[in-house]
């Protein structure tokens, strides 16, 4: 078939900003350039991995979970429906956390908690190679995924399948952790809610669980000087930070914002000197 039999057919089932950029990923061509390419020939290999991409599309499946595929920080991460797909304030999360260990650390270990797809731990594995990176998880098939990008990436992690702190046993020198956060009466998009996993989307106690279950044993797993990272719900900020306050002493906090304005990131210095 010809791209533009394939386009045909995707515009009957998705939009067709949606087809470009399906298209785009399975023919490895940037979307604005497939109109320069209507009359070629598609291999039948492609053809066919395009058509159950449509129909999956078409059950109302995320296009990542479609595609297997998902770019995160200039990476691509395998993903399915064993783990969450990662987002974009994500990024911003591993942005800030390789500032903070370039500036402040030499070689660390860290322990990316709760790691899904890998894609912080990894990100940051692959940013700075002196780090000693440990990916836990509870969901054994989340850390088949993240097993996977490992070895895509070509990188040495430790894994371990831990209900957060349960298996672990050793110390630390950065805590990273998207944990869930999202409370059961929480609105949130169908699509979310049908496709990706909910132990990795809701947290009791108003989406404040595992902040609080972190916070309070924390100390144990990590070094005298320390640095924790956690992705937050937009409305979190406030009830975190009490949480800190209860359960961490004579730490120094960072907020900040995402992209869009929302308060998505809370980071804890301890024997940090922030002037430095
Ligand atoms: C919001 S997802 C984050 C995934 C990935 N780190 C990311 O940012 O895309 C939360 C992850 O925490 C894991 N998780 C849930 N409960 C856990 C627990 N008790 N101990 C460890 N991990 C847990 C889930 O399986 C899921 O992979």
């Amino acid at each position: 078939m010809k791209v533009e039999d394939l386009i045909c057919l995707g515009n009957k089932v998705i939009h067709k900003d949606q087809v470009k950029l399906l298209l785009g990923t399975i023919l490895d061509m940037n979307p604005l350039e497939i109109n320069l390419h209507l009359n070629d020939l598609v291999p039948d290999n492609l053809v066919i991995k395009y058509k159950d991409c449509l129909n999956c599309l078409k059950d109302g499946e995320p296009l990542q979970y479609a595609l297997k595929s998902v770019n995160f920080y200039g990476i691509d991460y395998y993903v399915d429906k064993r783990v969450l797909i990662p987002r974009f304030e994500t990024e911003e999360l591993v942005l800030n956390v390789h500032k903070y260990i370039e500036k402040y650390f030499k070689e660390p270990s860290l322990l990316d908690l709760g790691t899904g797809s890998g894609c912080i731990g990894l990100t940051l594995k692959k940013l700075n190679p002196t780090l000693d990176v440990t990916l836990s998880d509870i969901s054994k098939e989340a850390l088949e995924v993240a097993s996977i990008n490992k070895e895509n990436l070509g990188l040495s992690v430790n894994i371990i399948e831990s209900d957060l702190f349960m298996n672990i046993n050793k110390k630390f020198d950065v805590l990273v952790s998207n944990p869930p956060y999202v409370a059961y009466d929480d609105e949130i998009d169908k699509k979310v809610l049908e496709n990706e996993p909910h132990t990795a989307l809701f947290a009791d106690n108003n989406g404040l669980e595992y902040y609080e279950r972190i916070l309070k044993d924390c100390c144990k797993y990590l070094n005298d000087k320390y640095l924790i990272a956690l992705e937050i719900g937009a409305y979190q900020k406030d009830r975190v930070l009490e949480l800190i306050n209860k359960y961490l002493k004579d730490v120094k906090i960072i907020d900040k914002k995402d992209l869009s304005n929302r308060d998505r990131m809370i980071f804890i210095f301890k024997n940090i000197d922030l002037n430095e």
